[in-house]
């Protein structure tokens, strides 16, 4: 299974990251979001970053300039997944968006197209079941920064083909990245342990067991962890961490993940953590 053109559906926070990589290891990209104003700033985010890149001496002007060549920016989604081998969604986090999304890009793209989803914690097999391909639906899950961070979580869908899985593989190791296999369950691998530790953490600031600053000490000089729990939740955003515990509390009906009153607490009061400037911690915008 050949791969050449990948068509990147939405240019936010991980999409244009996906293009960004993906256009670097050589690859023809379409980049696609709702309207030109979106495409022009994923553009500029990735251009910023590419300049990061040559003044630290990893790429070169030259690569920088065919990388951008390589990214074409488009609204029409029909013709850029006509086009492709490859279709990443990395758009909002929500089924129906998302449905809409791989119903289309089923009708349009050619038999041979795979259809792969970014998504941090919607069921991969639900999505395949939308489309008349659900063997070559799978999860590719990245993440943020992409240019930096190497994992992907490979999502195997119910149906998923095994061909198509190591198409994905192959290519995420042409990415650069290193990628792991998970099954499709709620929270994959990495929310599923990253989350619920994350809500303890909030649980201790709850009941009074420490305060957000001794919690996060904790974490990173007993357990070498780069940043405290409380400091990422709020760098994730609190409202993202309520929703994926939400995903694993309803996936797996087991009270063991139910999220802390705290958490649900703060998100109500608009306490999302970095976007709002306050979370566990406070932020100078
Ligand atoms: N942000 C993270 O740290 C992270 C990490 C891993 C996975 N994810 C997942 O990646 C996906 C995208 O997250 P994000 O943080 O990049 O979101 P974001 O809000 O930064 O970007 C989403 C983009 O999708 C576009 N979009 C929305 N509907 C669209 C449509 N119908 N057609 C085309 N474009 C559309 C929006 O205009 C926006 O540019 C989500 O599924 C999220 O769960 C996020």
């Amino acid at each position: 299974m050949h791969i050449q053109t990948i068509t990147v559906v939405g240019g936010g926070t991980m999409g244009n990251g996906i293009a960004h990589v993906a256009a670097m290891s050589g690859f023809t990209v379409n980049l696609v979001d709702i309207q030109q104003s979106y495409l022009d700033r994923a553009r500029a985010t990735i251009e910023k970053n590419l300049t990061r890149m040559v003044a630290k001496q990893k790429i070169t002007v030259d690569d920088q300039a065919k990388t951008l060549e390589r990214i074409n920016l488009t609204t029409d989604l029909p013709a850029a997944a006509a086009a492709s081998d490859l279709i990443i969604e990395a758009i909002t986090e929500n089924f129906e968006l998302k449905q809409s999304i791989f119903t289309r890009a089923d009708q349009h793209a050619p038999d041979h197209a795979i259809l792969a989803s970014n998504t941090s914690s919607i069921s991969i097999t639900r999505l395949a079941a939308v489309t008349s391909r659900p063997r070559q639906v799978i999860g590719m899950h990245f993440f943020n920064p992409v240019p930096v961070m190497k994992l992907v979580e490979i999502v195997r869908g119910y149906e998923t083909d095994q061909q198509v899985y190591q198409a994905v593989r192959n290519l995420a190791e042409q990415m650069g990245k290193t990628p792991v296999e998970v099954q499709d369950y709620p929270g994959f691998v990495s929310n599923r342990v990253l989350m619920p530790m994350i809500n303890e953490a909030i649980y201790c600031v709850y009941e009074g067991v420490a305060t957000p600053q001794a919690v996060d000490e904790v974490m990173k000089l007993g357990m070498a962890h780069p940043m405290g729990p409380l400091r990422l939740a709020d760098f994730i955003g609190l409202d993202v961490c309520l929703a994926i515990m939400n995903v694993l509390y309803d996936g797996f009906k087991d009270p063991k993940y139910r999220p802390c009153p705290l958490l649900v607490k703060m998100v109500d009061a608009g306490k999302l953590g970095d976007k709002t400037g306050q979370g566990f911690y406070t932020y100078s915008k």
